[in-house]
């Protein structure tokens, strides 16, 4: 059954692996035994984030300045993957960034940053890494999603048409790669307590109204979304493409 959840010998690239819920995906899939390469803007917190996953798991993780939007840093990222290991077999998608507002309140400027991150983003790096995966006949690529790929909220419409498409970029690329030996599968969290969601954290009255709307009445933890990855990475998903797993306490159930 181990072997089912077993990563040695394999690369993964995680965008946005400096924290959240980006570093603590890297230390799942570095403790089931993949190398990694990770990726995000703030060159400080990258490489500290690295050495941090390296020394508690003890995988060769490599750290490198990232900012998805960009066409020419995702394909340094992949490069650097490729020369550093000569493989690329798993893709998280995990790069994200939400701005809440009602909708005549938003500007261009934050909606179309909002899209770029969470839907060009994904969609640039699923391009520069499809190549190799379907060159060698292998590939995991996982997408984060969101409840809100599923559900509306209100005042988040640039986020959830956002994760809305990241949704739909996980179905198409399922069907399209699906006989190459690629999946595509859509993890759809629910509320964890990082960085993103600051806002609702300092403000008790929207996090009791998000709360609110969780069967299980809880904040995720952290180690919640380990397992979702590991399985989404490793051979004991390999007849599971175009698929979401929600992690959320129930919210989509209702
Ligand atoms: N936390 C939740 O409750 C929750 C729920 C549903 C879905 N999600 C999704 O899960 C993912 C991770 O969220 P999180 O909660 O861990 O957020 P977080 O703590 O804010 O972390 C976001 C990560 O993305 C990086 N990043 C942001 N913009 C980037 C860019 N343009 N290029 C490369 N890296 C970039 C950040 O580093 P830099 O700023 O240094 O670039 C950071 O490493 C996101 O896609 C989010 O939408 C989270």
């Amino acid at each position: 059954m181990s072997d089912l959840f077993d990563l040695t010998g394999r690369v993964a690239l995680m965008t946005g692996g400096s924290r959240g819920l980006g570093k603590e995906m890297s230390i799942a899939l570095a403790e089931a035994g993949a190398d990694l390469v990770i990726g995000a803007r703030n060159k400080d917190h990258i490489d500290q984030a690295a050495t941090e996953i390296a020394a508690a798991t003890g995988r060769k993780v490599v750290p490198t300045v990232l900012d998805v939007t960009a066409p020419a840093s995702v394909d340094a990222f992949v490069a650097l993957a490729q020369r550093t290991f000569g493989r690329i077999d798993i893709l998280v998608n995990n790069a994200g960034t939400n701005i809440r507002s009602p909708i005549e309140k938003i500007s261009d400027a934050d909606f179309r940053l909002v899209q770029q991150v969470n839907v060009t983003g994904v969609f640039n790096c699923c391009r520069a890494v499809v190549p190799h995966m379907v060159r060698a006949g292998f590939g995991r690529i996982i997408n984060m999603g969101s409840s809100m790929s599923l559900v509306g909220l209100a005042g988040r419409v640039s986020y959830t048409a956002s994760k809305g498409a990241v949704l739909q970029i996980t179905r198409t690329l399922a069907c399209e790669l699906a006989r190459t030996g690629v999946t595509v599968n859509c993890i759809c969290p629910g509320p964890f307590a990082t960085e993103i969601n600051r806002p609702l954290m300092e403000n008790p009255a929207m996090a009791a109204d998000l709360l609110g709307r969780i069967p299980m009445g809880r904040w995720a933890e952290m180690r919640e979304i380990r397992a979702p990855v590991v399985f989404l990475a490793g051979p004991a998903s390999s007849y599971v493409t175009g698929a979401i797993i929600s992690v959320d306490g129930g919210w989509v159930a209702q």
